[in-house]
This record gives C-alpha cells, sequence and structure tokens, in this order.
C-alpha cells in the first residue's frame, strides 16, 4: 500500500544491472504458518556496469528477516537499510561474493496471489512480473538471470507432491514426517520464471519424441478430483509441441514437461520453465461443463504457454517495456497454432472481433499505450490487450510484409542469435530487418505510437482511361502520450473485383496476379491500376491485413456483392459485418434523435440466402448471421447510448426472427447432432450455427419453441448446448422463458455445485443477463455460497461480467451500478490489487458516455482517487482515467 505517490518508471532510464547472479540455492520450508525460505546467491558485479563502487541493492517485499550474511559473516543490523522494495547493503561488497539470506513469509495470509500463496490446500507461485521478491530477496528483474536449484520441505501426508523447475535431482525423508525434494533447472532464467508447488495432487502422464528422438515425460498434476478433465489439455499440449517443430523449427529441451491446475489465479496461466501453472479454467475440460469456446481457449493457451518455452524462456526480455516482445510474438504463435488446428478463416474474424471490441477501446481510451510502453507506474498494469493483441498483430505485419520464408528466416535468427540472452523488441526487428534487407524505422511507429490508425480510401474510376485510382489517408488520433503522429508503414493486402470475378492487377509497368500488398508509408497516397475495363467494387485489407479503422465509400450492394463473390473468405465476413453495421448505426443514430427508421430489407434477404445457401461453412455463417455485439457498437460510436444501442439491436433481431422464422428452424433441424460430442471444428460449426438460430428464435413468444430451449436447458448432454439455451432464456423478452430461466439455473446449480467452473458459467448467465433488476441480482449473488471475492475467477464471472457484458444494468441512470463497482474496486484494493484494477476499467471510459453518465462515472472515480490506501495498480489506473 502506499505512503507516497507511487513512481513512474520509464523505459529511457534503463541500465544495465550493477551485479549478476551465478548461482540461486533456495530452500523452501512450507509450513502452515511461517513459511522459511533460504536462499544462497553466488554473485559478482557486472563487469558491462562500469559501477566498482556500487552498493548492494536487493528487492524484498514484505519479508521478515532472520539472517543476512556474506560469505559466511553475517550482517549486524546496522549494516543494511530496508526501505520500501529495497534493501541495501550499506557497506561495500567484494568483487564476488556469496550473499545468504534467511527469511519468514507468510503464504497463508498472501490473498494477491503474487509469489508465493495458498490455493486451497495447495501452495504455489506466481512471479511474472515482481512476484519473487515476495518470496525472498532478489534482483527481481528479468535481464539478471540465473542457475536454479531448489529444496522444497513439507509436510509428506499433505504435500506428497513438491515440484520445481527443471529436472528432479534427491529427494528424502526428514524426522516428524516431513519430506524434501531437490530440482535442478540447468538453463539460466530470470525470476520470474521460478515456480514451485506443494499438494496433494494426481497427474495424468503421457510422453513425447521430439524431433532430435529425445523424449519427454508430459504430466498434468490436478486434485484427484479433476483427473477425468485433463485429456483435452494433454492431447493439445501434445499438438503444440509438434507444430512448434513443424511451424517454427523449436524443440522442447528439458526431459519434463509439467503443467498443475489451480483454482486462484490472477491470469489464465504462467510459463514457468518446465513447470507451467494453470488457472483451471484454462486447462480442465470435460464435456458436460465446459462449452467449445472454452475447448477451444484451452487449446490455445496451452500452446500458448508451451510456445513461451522459445519466445519468452530460451529468449526472454530485458525488461519490462519489452514485455510484448514475448507475449505479442507468442500470441502470433498461438493463433498461427489455433488457425492451423481448425479454420483459419474463423480464427482470423475471432481474432479481429477481440481486437476490434477491446483494443481498440483501450487505444481509445486514458490507459492507451504503445506495444513497447515508454513508462509505467505498476507493471502489472501493462498486461494488456495492447502489448498482447496489437503486439501479436505487429508480428503479423512482418509476415505479410516479408512472406513466410523470409519471415521464417528471421525467426530462425531471433531464436540462434539470442538464445539464452534477455533481449528488446529492437532486436527481435533487427533480425527481420537482416534476413529481408529492409529498413524498418518507419516500422518502429507501430511498436512506439499508441492509438489505433485511421486510413480513409476512395476510388475513381476513369471509363475512357481504364484506369481505377485508390487514395488513402491515413491518421491517427492523440493519445495521452502523443498528440501527433507520424505515419505508419501500413500493408493492404488487396483485389479488386468486377461483374467477372477478381481482376488482374496491373500498376505501373507491371501486370500482377489478382491480389497485391500495397505499402502505404505517408499521409497520403495514390496507386492507379490500368487497363480497368469496368467499375470495379476494390476488396481491401483482405484478412485484415493491418490493425487500423479502415472506411471505403462502398454502396450498400456494393457490400452484398463482396459478400457473395470476394474470393478472400475473411473479406466476405467484413462485408457482411459492415453491411450489419452500416445499417444498426444509422438506426442507433435515428434512435438518438427521437425518429425511428424500418430495417433495411437488404439484411433480411442478405441473411435468408445465408440461411439458405447450403454451401457454405457453417462456423463462417454463425459468425455473419451473429450481429456486431453492443461492446463493438459502443467502440464505434462517438457517444454511447447505452439503451439505444440494445433496444435498436434487440429489435433488430426480433424482426429477423420473426421474418426468417422458417428458414431459422429448418438451420436447426438440419444441424442436429447426432453423433456422440466432439469438440472437433466441424461439430463446433454445426454446434455455433444451430445454437445461434435458436437464439433468434427465442426472442419469439412460441411455447413450443420455449419449450424445446427449455429442454436443451435441462437435459442437452454438453455444455455448449446447456449453456446457449441458459442464455437465451435468461436474456428473453418473454416473461415465461424468464421464468423458465430461472427453473434451469436452479437445477444447474444443484447439479453442477460440486465443480467451481460450472458454477462461474452459473454466475457469468446471470450477471450478464439484460433485464429488469439486473443489478439487484448481482447484489444477492454475492451473498451466494458460492460466491468468494478472493478468487478470481468468481470476481470476474460475477463483477466483471456484469460490469462489462451487461451495459443496460451497469450504465443505470441513478449511478447505482457505477457506486456498485467502485465499492467492490476498493474491498479488492486491498485483497488483490491486480484483480482489483482490472475490475476499474469499465469506469475508465467515461469520456464516451453522455454528460449525465459521464458526471456519475467520474464521481466514482474521483471518490477511489481519494482513498488514502490505494495499491499503485488502482492508484495509476483511476489517476490517469481522470487526468485530462
Ligand atoms: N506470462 C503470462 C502469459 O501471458 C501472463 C501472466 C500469468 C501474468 N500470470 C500473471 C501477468 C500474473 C500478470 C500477473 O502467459
Ligand atoms: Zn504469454
Amino acid at each position: 500500500m502506499r505512503d507516497s505517490l507511487p513512481s513512474t518508471i520509464y523505459l529511457k532510464d534503463y541500465r544495465v544491472p550493477d551485479f549478476l547472479i551465478d548461482k540461486t540455492e533456495l530452500t523452501i520450508d512450507l509450513r502452515d504458518t511461517g513459511t522459511r525460505v533460504q536462499s544462497t546467491l553466488t554473485m559478482r558485479r557486472n563487469p558491462d556496469a562500469g559501477k566498482p563502487d556500487s552498493l548492494l541493492e536487493l528487492h524484498g517485499e514484505n519479508l521478515e528477516i532472520v539472517r543476512l550474511a556474506i560469505d559466511g559473516v553475517e550482517l549486524a543490523a546496522t549494516e543494511y537499510l530496508l526501505q520500501g522494495e529495497m534493501l541495501t547493503v550499506v557497506q561495500p561488497v567484494p568483487e564476488r561474493f556469496q550473499f545468504i539470506s534467511e527469511v519468514i513469509i507468510q503464504p497463508q495470509d498472501n490473498t494477491s496471489l503474487m509469489g508465493l500463496y495458498k490455493s486451497r490446500q495447495m501452495f504455489c507461485t506466481q512471479c511474472e512480473a515482481e512476484g519473487f521478491r515476495k518470496i525472498t530477496f532478489y534482483l527481481d528483474r528479468p535481464d539478471v538471470m540465473s542457475e536454479f536449484t531448489t529444496t522444497v520441505i513439507a509436510d509428506r501426508d499433505a504435500f506428497p507432491v513438491l515440484l520445481s523447475n527443471g529436472n528432479l535431482v534427491a529427494s528424502g525423508e526428514q524426522d516428524n514426517g516431513r519430506h524434501w525434494v531437490t530440482w535442478h533447472d540447468p538453463f539460466l532464467k530470470p525470476s520470474y520464471l521460478f515456480a514451485m508447488v506443494a499438494g496433494n495432487l494426481k497427474f495424468l502422464e503421457d510422453c513425447f519424441t521430439t524431433m532430435s528422438g529425445r523424449q519427454v515425460v508430459l504430466r498434468i498434476f490436478v486434485e484427484e478430483k479433476d483427473l477425468d478433465k485433463c485429456g483435452f489439455a494433454m492431447a493439445a499440449l501434445k499438438k503444440s509441441m509438434r507444430w512448434d517443430e513443424e511451424a517454427f523449427g523449436r524443440e522442447y529441451d528439458l526431459d519434463i514437461f509439467m503443467i498443475v491446475a489451480v483454482d486462484d489465479f490472477n491470469a489464465g496461466a504462467m510459463e514457468n520453465k518446465g513447470l507451467n501453472i494453470f488457472n483451471s479454467s484454462a486447462v480442465l475440460a470435460k464435456q458436460e461443463i465446459t462449452t467449445d469456446a472454452s475447448f477451444q481457449n484451452i487449446q490455445a493457451i496451452v500452446a500458448h504457454e508451451y510456445f513461451h518455452n522459445w519466445s519468452g524462456n530460451r529468449v526472454t526480455c530485458r525488461d519490462w517495456f519489452q514485455l510484448s516482445l514475448k507475449e505479442g510474438f507468442t500470441v502470433y504463435r498461438d493463433a498461427e497454432f489455433s488457425a492451423d488446428m481448425g479454420s483459419r478463416t474463423v480464427k482470423r474474424v475471432q481474432h479481429v472481433n477481440l481486437l476490434r471490441t477491446l483494443q481498440f477501446a483501450e487505444d481509445g481510451g486514458p490507459m492507451a499505450h504503445p506495444v513497447q510502453p515508454a513508462s509505467y507506474m505498476e507493471i502489472a498494469n501493462f498486461y494488456t490487450l495492447t502489448v498482447y493483441e496489437k503486439g501479436s498483430e505487429v508480428v503479423r505485419l512482418f509476415h505479410t510484409l516479408l512472406g513466410p520464408e523470409l519471415f521464417r528466416q528471421g525467426t530462425d535468427l531471433y531464436f540462434t542469435r539470442h538464445d539464452g540472452q534477455a533481449v528488446t523488441i529492437e532486436d527481435f526487428v533487427a533480425a527481420m530487418s537482416e534476413v529481408s534487407g529492409r529498413n524498418f524505422d518507419q516500422f518502429m511507429n507501430w511498436y512506439r505510437q499508441a492509438g489505433t490508425p485511421r486510413v480513409d480510401v476512395s476510388g475513381d474510376y476513369d471509363a475512357e482511361k481504364q484506369t481505377f485510382t485508390l487514395k488513402f489517408v491515413q491518421s491517427c488520433p492523440p493519445t495521452p502520450e502523443c498528440q501527433h503522429k507520424q505515419p505508419y508503414l501500413i500493408p493492404v493486402k488487396m483485389g479488386l473485383l468486377g461483374t467477372g470475378g477478381e481482376m488482374p492487377l496491373s500498376t505501373g509497368d507491371r501486370t500482377g496476379p489478382a491480389e497485391i500488398v500495397i505499402e502505404l508509408v505517408e499521409n497520403e497516397q495514390e496507386v492507379v491500376f490500368n487497363g480497368v475495363t469496368e467499375q470495379p467494387v476494390p476488396s481491401l485489407f483482405r484478412g485484415f491485413s493491418a490493425p487500423i479503422k479502415w472506411r471505403y465509400p462502398y454502396s450498400r450492394d456494393d457490400l452484398l456483392f463482396l459478400m457473395s463473390n470476394d474470393s478472400d473468405g475473411f473479406n466476405r465476413w467484413e462485408a457482411c459485418n459492415q453491411l450489419s453495421l452500416d445499417i444498426i448505426k444509422q438506426m442507433i443514430d435515428a434512435r438518438v434523435a427521437g425518429q425511428s427508421l424500418a430495417l433495411d430489407d437488404r439484411l433480411t434477404k442478405a441473411f435468408r440466402a445465408l440461411l439458405l445457401d447450403k454451401s457454405l461453412d457453417k462456423a463462417m455463417v454463425a459468425l455473419m448471421l451473429a450481429l456486431p455485439a453492443e461492446a463493438y457498437l459502443s467502440e464505434e460510436m462517438d457517444v454511447i447510448h447505452v439503451q439505444e444501442i440494445h433496444d435498436v439491436r434487440r429489435e433488430i433481431r426480433v424482426q429477423l426472427a420473426t421474418e426468417l422464422k422458417a428458414e431459422l428452424l429448418r438451420c436447426v433441424e438440419d444441424n442436429q447432432l447426432l453423433e456422440p460430442y466432439q469438440p472437433e471444428p466441424a461439430q463446433i460449426a454445426q454446434r455455433s450455427l444451430r445454437n445461434i438460430a435458436l437464439a433468434y428464435l427465442s426472442l419469439l413468444d412460441d411455447e413450443c419453441l420455449t419449450d424445446r430451449i427449455y429442454r436443451q436447458a435441462i437435459a442437452g448432454d454438453n455444455m455448449t448446448d446447456v449453456h446457449s439455451a441458459l442464455v437465451s432464456l435468461a436474456n428473453s423478452p418473454v416473461d415465461r422463458s424468464r421464468l423458465l430461466a430461472e427453473d434451469a439455473l436452479a437445477s444447474f446449480y444443484q447439479r453442477w455445485k460440486e465443480e467451481p467452473l460450472a458454477v462461474n458459467l452459473w454466475f457469468q448467465i446471470q450477471a450478464g443477463a439484460m433485464v429488469n433488476g439486473g443489478l439487484e441480482k448481482v447484489q444477492a449473488l454475492l451473498q451466494h455460497e458460492a460466491f468468494d471475492i478472493r478468487n478470481p475467477n468468481k470476481v470476474r464471472s460475477l463483477i466483471g461480467s456484469f460490469c462489462s457484458i451487461n451495459a443496460v444494468n451497469f450504465h443505470r441512470k441513478d449511478g447505482a451500478g457505477y457506486r456498485f463497482l467502485a465499492e467492490k474496486v476498493i474491498e479488492l484494493n486491498s485483497l488483490n490489487p491486480q484483480i482489483a484494477a482490472r475490475q476499474l476499467t469499465p469506469l475508465t471510459r467515461w469520456r464516451k458516455y453522455p454528460p449525465e453518465l459521464a458526471e456519475l462515472m467520474k464521481a466514482e472515480l474521483t471518490r477511489i482517487t481519494a482513498r488514502p490506501d490505494l495499491s499503485p495498480d488502482v492508484y495509476e489506473v483511476a489517476s490517469k482515467s481522470l487526468a485530462d
């Protein structure tokens, strides 16, 4: 907690460490209260620091000192100083020495879930970014890499399994029923990759033979009751290991790879060397309690953490400003993996939706920051959509600009050149530059400027000269760190369509293929296409070839044309998306102005055609039929009129359901699955199409249909169907449906109350129900036996879902939703600052709401910042969102 304002850390102030730690030996003696951590650090002065006289300073937080010694000589209390999170040894230390410390910590009381803590009966750790300093005194920064040997001692009956990074090298029994295990990790690593687990765990075991023929043991550790939910993650792990060999030439390097599932976890999972620790929601799965979306998410997260072994662990970050070096790159890698495991286009659409909805909102808000931030107060606040998702888009830009072969040469060079090092984003770019011979100076704007660039495109057809001229104008709105932006290097993957399909493209003196990549580098740029025999419709930014907002003055008929004729699958979806968006936005604007506008029947016709065309990919049809979500519409509006957005979207859905009832019913019948459940792409596509059709139908007041949905909610044999039916009923405008929802939710709880992951869904469905009295419902659920504010998954399911999904209730005109969130943030602030700061996000967007709401939101933020006991995490978010 804070006694002075948290200070700001700047990238430009980076200095190499004054000391290095060659070896780290830890002994962790776990107790119910008072865990003892003994550490022996083999240290020396860093020759590159050029500071032969600097004092020894080590990070440490909440450590009770038992003993400190240098080269065996105990330090007297006058020989060191403990200030804030820093220990300073006030007398000079030799060139090389051993630093020994013995401290006592209280993991059983640690609610921050950083450092060493208890999750249910288990001890576990989370050290990224700065949690290791809560375990022992250390140079807790990623550019200090060390060889770790860890001994864990604990009661044998309560904690039969003791794990740490690397290989098990020794173990033994003590008296009093205690035992110990020693692990050694041969790879140098920074402290943030350290992990330790102790618990009464069982494991699922498998093995993997690497491309060079080495055998690796794979184990997933869980509580005994969860052993039946590990198979899917194990299969995903093996696929990931093979894929990284094939796609990136990366082989696993230890004899064992372990995953541990824990219920209390701040994030999704953590890539600790050889010992990944997972939020149980990101690893445990079985059809009865796991939705298709969750199966796919688990596969992606297992892959993500595994891929970090190279992009993050073998090659790590020099400092936390380089976070996207490992996160952006690894998200790119896991997205490519997911694309290869299923449908590339479907994966791309899902990713782009996420980026446009959440990352664009972040980039347009008060916490906007570059992919490589220049400063921060609390690094935990910078594990953002910008660093992860925009960061991955920027890596994708290299792939688009260089093509697959050069891109692969670039990653190969990066991995071999920097193996065992802590490096920067500039090092990654240098590798790409070297293999391609290209200069990427301008490209660095993607890393150093915040904000979403915008490209306005216009087209001019000259029938006489048979030329088509595209004019591109780029701009980027100001963001907190920068008013005037330099132009970006923006690749435009594109084609031109005519009545006969794709046109060959000739620009200048070359006639090329039907698809090209144009590179924009200026604020304004023109491209002239020759030999164009008719007015074309351009298909622009295919596959979302850059993370930008773009506009072209398409007519609605142009968009309908692209929807069925574009050769690029992503852009067929994009045309549908732009058409829906255009129609809905116009209707919302009319509603806000007190007018009403009929639904353009071209949308109904287009959707009918989608439902009738059996040749289309079902997953894509489902994605096209899903109208843009409220959150996405909000991001697209200059001023967010919550109720109007909700009402108009709802009315359009009701009208579509009414007019397309026959086709929707047909679609439900045709997509009934008779085979046993499999979380595989073809089935997932079919379920998603059937369930979206049912969701439309649930809006109609039709008893027979409602009963059918109710039966699916009660008796579906998989959570995808059950969940979707429950969401439909709980959000229905029909009273009877909502009563049935109550009933189905009650039996759901009775059936699954012993399964925390199912209970999370149960909270989420109720928190998201956009019906009257939503806030009171959530407040009542806070008192429910299954709710626990110390468990981040529960907080996210109930409080998080309510404030981010249930807009009409969160943005109540009396401000009760805002007050509710502020209260919860204040309560969480002292328990778990990281979670508190994250939950605050919806309030930070106050500038986009009408003045009455904005004032109420601002008042709650002001109330929060006035509190004397704020964590740096909450202080940074709240104060930056109020700054002008
Ligand atoms: N490195 C993790 C990942 O992306 C992220 C992470 C795990 C994390 N635990 C955390 C970030 C705790 C902040 C705090 O895979
Ligand atoms: Zn990651």
